[in-house]
């Protein structure tokens, strides 16, 4: 095979951010598998399947994997990668469609054989082949394709087969080529983490050095690299993502970053004054506590349409934040909690420090203030934030808080904002969680809180007739909020909160439950 000679020295990257490649090939699992290495302690990127083999070279990567897609190998306009890929000495491993891409680059063969695998599927492994070392020779995996390799590559081995399938696994160890036609990273292939863990760790040699720790210090000398003795701006949220990305330039610039926090009043109970607690008096982070409540609140006044909603509270939210930013004098940093997953979506190629002109969150930025970003979560994912979070000293609280939207409460009243109606909410989510947490369930959630539908139902309580609102509990479970399910929750927990929140609140003398999934449904009703 060809030698490939690297147009580029070699960029000393820290050792333990030596990159495992994922190349998305279309499939809907690449991220998962980018995150199942992850898990192994081993740094994994997402890269598009135009990556050259100088760029693989450049970024020293340690392997690469070849995820899954919808394609058939010989369909126009298939994704491709440069064959040139496997003759690198980078040790490769190809899943589903990465198997079959392979098998065809490589001297073998792909057919539609008529016999299409999906879901739960037996196979029959070799014990002695390096992926399946120490694993039964018969194990559940999981398929999903039509095509099927029929010839493997001459230098490789068939090392598994299913049913119909006979060639469901090849292997090349010499020349580090692995290929698999099941979905090690799904969690129905029952010993798919120890075949990753098999390939990661037997066949490409790559040490497990990726920690919470190792993270916290490469983006420590990152940050440092990148603001140099400038001063940084953050505006915390109360969320988990702002509060990780404050401490973490906090580590790296000290007395540099000074944050602001825009307390709007539409936050949970407690939680504007635990940011001040944790920030302040904690960690001794220089902190601007603005009380901008009364401002929300005119603002919200008379306003039902929830976009309308959004709308102002985004404004006001800039408008307060330009001027405690034009009162701290010339910041040219600004810090933002950006997350992997945003950067996959937006096709972003992981390039750091773009300039922000026009996209921001509600909760966001000034889009005429030119700062240049510093996102030192832009290659994590939230689970990964968490334990960065955890390992930073961020009080357990904060680290496994549900997500809360930029707009906070105001978009779980259905209706115009008021006072009244914020203090109910407030209390009845308060109640709703303290109440999950006893039940040792607030982690099992994605999202749980109560809404406050602004209609008035008749009741009774104490022989008088009362005419107040309901209280909805709204609870979920899901993976990345693009699809939830309405959680289960124990009926005796739903009574608890049921006769605490009518019992305790004035002004609510009913409590329904949300059981919509979404689709159709959405997880907030605004
Ligand atoms: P939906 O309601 O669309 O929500 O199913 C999906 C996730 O997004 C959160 N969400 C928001 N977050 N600003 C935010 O920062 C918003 O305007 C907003 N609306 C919804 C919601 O809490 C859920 O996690």
């Amino acid at each position: 095979m060809a030698e490939v000679v690297p147009l580029h020295p070699l960029a000393e990257a820290h050792p333990e951010e030596r990159p495992v490649l994922v190349v998305d090939l279309g499939g809907q699992y690449a991220q998962l598998i980018a995150r199942r290495v992850r898990e192994c302690r081993v740094y994994s990127e997402l890269v598009p399947a135009s990556i050259r083999p100088e760029e693989v070279h450049r970024r020293r990567a340690r392997a690469l994997v070849l995820s899954g897609g919808p394609a058939s190998v010989y369909a126009e306009g298939a994704p491709r990668v440069d064959p040139q890929l496997f003759g690198l000495g980078v040790p490769v491993l190809g899943i589903c469609y990465g198997m079959q891409l392979m098998a065809r680059d490589l001297g073998g063969n792909v057919e539609r054989t008529g016999a299409s695998e999906f879901g739960r599927t037996e196979l029959d492994a070799e014990a002695d082949s390096l992926l399946f070392r120490g694993l039964p020779r018969e194990q559940v995996t999981w398929m999903s394709h039509r095509d099927s390799v029929t010839a493997a590559p001459p230098a490789a081995k068939v090392t598994a087969g299913s049913p119909s399938t006979p060639i469901a696994a090849f292997e090349d160890a010499e020349h580090g080529l692995f290929a698999v036609q099941f979905h090690p990273e799904v969690v129905h292939t029952a010993h798919g983490m120890q075949i990753l863990k098999n390939f990661l760790f037997e066949a490409a040699d790559v040490p497990p050095l990726w920690t919470p720790a190792s993270v916290i210090e490469v983006e420590v000398d990152r940050i440092r690299s990148q603001v140099g003795r400038e001063r940084v701006l953050c505006a915390l949220s109360g969320g988990v993502d702002s509060a990780v990305a404050a401490l973490l330039v906090h580590k790296a610039v000290g007395d540099q970053l000074t944050c602001v926090f825009v307390d709007h009043g539409l936050l949970r109970k407690d939680e504007g004054l635990q940011v001040v607690e944790t920030f302040d008096r904690h960690f001794h982070i220089p902190l601007v506590h603005v009380d901008a409540r009364e401002r929300f609140l005119s603002r919200l006044a008379g306003i039902e349409d929830p976009e309308e909603k959004r709308r102002r509270i985004g404004e006001e939210f800039i408008r307060v934040f330009e001027v405690e930013a034009r009162r701290l004098g010339h910041v040219p940093y600004l810090v933002q909690g950006t997350l992997y997953s945003d950067v996959i979506e937006s096709g972003g190629t992981g390039e750091v420090a773009a300039k922000i002109k026009s996209h921001h969150n509600v909760g966001g930025l000034p889009e005429e203030i030119d700062f240049e970003l510093v996102e030192p979560l832009r290659m994590l994912f939230k689970d990964e934030v968490r334990r960065v979070g955890e390992e930073l000293g961020l009080p357990e609280t904060m680290v496994w808080r549900h997500p809360f939207p930029g707009p906070g409460l105001a978009i779980r009243i259905i209706g115009e904002v008021t006072e009244e109606r914020l203090e109910i909410v407030r209390e009845a989510d308060a109640i709703l969680l303290e109440e999950v947490r006893r039940a040792g369930l607030y982690r099992e959630l994605w999202q749980c809180f109560a809404v406050l539908p602004a209609i008035r139902s008749v009741g009774v309580q104490g022989d008088e007739r009362t005419y107040a609102y309901p209280i909805v509990i709204r609870a979920v479970t899901s993976e990345d909020a693009m699809t939830a399910d309405w959680a289960r929750l124990p009926h005796e927990l739903l009574e608890t909160v049921s006769s605490r929140i009518i019992n305790e609140i004035p002004g609510v003398n009913r409590v329904a439950l949300d059981v919509s999934s979404k689709p159709p449904a959405t997880i907030e009703w605004e």
